[in-house]
């Protein structure tokens, strides 16, 4: 099916990209603040004091993404998936966010706390690679 700049059904709204930017960005910056504590304390040092701040903002942020996810899942994925357009960085996004949910859970409650945190670091440091090709492909997709 033909795209057609006005009425595909994959166009965001600007308040919600906005929103969205600006939470996985704070997102991104305190997951890296974290990873920094988590390589203190591989090596035996205090965390700092900025650490308990950080860890909530991050930890405050979560059900927040996960309700945009889930507004995705609605309104933004179903179109895209049904019209083949930007399919695999799609999936990939999908993936990412997923195995961020699933290993962070895993953080909590799992007794291998040290997998679930290497998986969710790497994925919380390549996720917006993929954000960016997703995005880049995306506009391409629309022209
Ligand atoms: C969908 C996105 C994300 C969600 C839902 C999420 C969720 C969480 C949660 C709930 C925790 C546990 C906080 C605590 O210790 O109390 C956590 C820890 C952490 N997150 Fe994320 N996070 C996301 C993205 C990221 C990103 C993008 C990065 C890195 C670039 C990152 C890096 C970390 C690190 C380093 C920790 C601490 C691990 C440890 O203490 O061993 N996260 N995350
Ligand atoms: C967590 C998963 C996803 C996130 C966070 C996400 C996010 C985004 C963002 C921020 C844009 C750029 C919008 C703009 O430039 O105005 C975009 C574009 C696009 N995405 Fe996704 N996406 C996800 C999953 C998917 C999937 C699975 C598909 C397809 C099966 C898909 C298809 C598209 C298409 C076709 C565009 C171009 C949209 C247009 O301008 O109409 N996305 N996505």
């Amino acid at each position: 099916m033909a795209a057609n700049g006005s009425t595909r059904p994959t166009r965001l709204r600007r308040g919600f990209l906005i929103f969205f930017g600006i939470v996985f960005a704070v997102e991104l910056a305190t997951g890296i603040g974290l990873w920094r504590v988590h390589e203190l304390r591989e090596d035996g040092i205090e965390p700092p004091q900025w650490n308990g701040m950080v860890r909530a903002l991050h930890g405050a942020l979560t059900p927040v993404l996960a309700a945009q996810f889930g507004y995705l899942c609605a309104l933004h994925i179903p179109g895209g998936w049904r019209m083949k357009a930007n399919r695999l960085s799609g999936a990939l996004m999908v993936l990412g966010f997923v195995l961020l949910f699933v290993t962070a859970i895993g953080l909590y409650y799992s007794n291998a706390q040290h997998l679930h945190a290497s998986i969710h670091i790497t994925t919380g440091f390549l996720l917006p690679f993929v954000l960016g090709w997703h995005i880049i492909a995306g506009q391409k997709w629309a022209k």
